[in-house]
């Protein structure tokens, strides 16, 4: 099953996620994440860039590259931008001279994939856009240096450094490091100052052909020109001093990437008369399963979840009576390559809406509005 995800992928960003054709939609796909020689367009390097790869981890390249700085979302990240990659004269201090070498690299020891062949269409098509993305010429090489946390890493200030986290961080630890699929949430567990700084230096694979010094982790390091002491001690001193993550709020927030262990619904009340309903997750499409229990005034938890993961902006949603193009959010973007077989998730009542504000709930493909599967709570 995992075999067909990429060209899921591609053919929902080609054709829209819930075009009803549903799990056929990969028929209608011309782009290639396939290894066949087929070249795709340069729009087929887009998606390549911004999803993860087939059999790798939840990064994109997109996670960790903007194309140029400032980014276009604002958000500062671990690896320089990559718009004028293909101009530069050698990559990775010098090490390589072949772009495609220092792309497989980051398959490799970043996104736990296999590496790609010159052929490979996956390649050249994001060569092929990335190579439009730049008007100059020549492009000097970028340096980077992994170094080790100052010495002594007190005296930063928290205020600034939730700023600077929500900037540099939450492309993968989520705003306020609440989590997401690709990073776990840091918020309110006491972390270490010193622990915190080694992390954010030295993060990456302690044996890489590639980096020196680096001391384990799926992180990738910040190097001394990504971000500087300061903000490292400033960043630093804000995760030592947070606070946990309340379950209500925003619903872009709310953490889906701890999906294979129930939470509870935390500090909302027990009060309305709902609580202890389920709804069965009727399959529409993309193997679509569960059951949800809503178990307190603000919580639904879903168990048995299954979903093949494939669609772009697929969220839990609550609406009236099956209307769930007045409904809202309750999860993040599900999107996950091989998907859920069987976990358990919560979704969450954001701020502003109530228990009354839904009688069913939905695997809502947000981008163009189509139930995946849903169902209608009852007692
Ligand atoms: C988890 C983070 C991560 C992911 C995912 C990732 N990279 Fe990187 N990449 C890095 C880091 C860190 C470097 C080190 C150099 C730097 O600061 O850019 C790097 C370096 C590079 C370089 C060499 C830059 C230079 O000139 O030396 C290229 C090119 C590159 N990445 C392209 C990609 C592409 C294309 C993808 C997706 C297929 C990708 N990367 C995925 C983290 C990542
Ligand atoms: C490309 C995604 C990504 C980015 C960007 C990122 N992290 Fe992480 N981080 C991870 C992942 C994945 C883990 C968990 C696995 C690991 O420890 O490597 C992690 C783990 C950590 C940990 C260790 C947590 C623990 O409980 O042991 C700390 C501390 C941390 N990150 C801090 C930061 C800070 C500070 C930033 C911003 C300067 C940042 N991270 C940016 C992906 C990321």
């Amino acid at each position: 099953m995992s075999r067909i995800v990429p060209l899921v992928f591609l053919s929902m960003l080609a054709y829209g996620c819930g075009s009803p054709a549903g799990e056929t939609e990969t028929e209608g796909s011309t782009t290639g994440t396939t290894t066949g020689g087929e070249t795709a367009g340069p729009e087929g390097g887009q998606a390549v860039y911004e999803q993860p790869v087939e059999g790798g981890n939840t990064f994109a390249c997109a996670t960790c590259h903007a194309i140029t700085e400032p980014s276009a979302d604002g958000f500062r990240r671990p690896g320089h931008p990559i718009g004028d990659a293909t101009r530069r004269p050698h990559y990775k201090k010098s090490q390589l001279t072949d772009m495609r070498e220092a792309v497989n690299t980051c398959l490799q020891e970043w996104m736990l994939a296999d590496p790609w062949t010159a052929e490979d269409s996956r390649w050249t098509s994001l060569y092929a856009w990335l190579d439009g993305q730049t008007g100059v010429e020549a492009a000097p090489p970028v340096d980077f240096d992994i170094v080790q946390p100052p010495a002594d890493m007190s005296g930063g200030d928290a205020n600034n450094g939730n700023v600077l986290f929500n900037q540099s961080c939450a492309v993968c630890h989520g705003l306020d490091a609440i989590g997401t699929q690709q990073a776990p949430g840091l918020a309110g567990l006491g972390l270490d100052l010193d622990y915190i700084g080694l992390r954010v230096r030295t993060s990456g694979l302690p044996d890489s052909p590639t980096y020196e010094g680096l001391t384990g982790g799926r992180m990738p390091f910040w190097s001394a020109q990504r971000l500087s002491d300061d903000e490292l001690r400033d960043i630093a001193a804000w995760i030592a001093n947070s606070e946990a993550p309340s379950t209500t709020g925003d619903p872009t927030d709310t953490d889906t990437g701890d999906s294979d262990t129930t939470t509870t619904g935390g500090d909302c009340g027990m009060t309305h008369p709902m609580i202890g309903w389920t709804a069965e997750l009727e399959k529409k499409l993309h193997n679509v399963g569960g059951t949800a229990e809503i178990v307190d005034d603000c919580t639904i938890v879903i168990s048995n979840f299954t979903y093949d993961g494939a669609g772009i902006d697929v969220r839990i949603y609550g609406g009236i009576d099956g209307n769930y193009h007045n409904g809202f959010a309750m999860t993040e973007d599900l999107l996950k390559p091989g998907g859920y077989e069987g976990v358990t998730l919560t979704a969450t009542v954001p701020d502003g809406q109530t228990l009354d504000d839904l009688n069913g709930i939905s695997v809502w493909c947000v981008d163009v509005g189509v139930d995946f599967g849903s169902g209608m709570f009852s007692p």
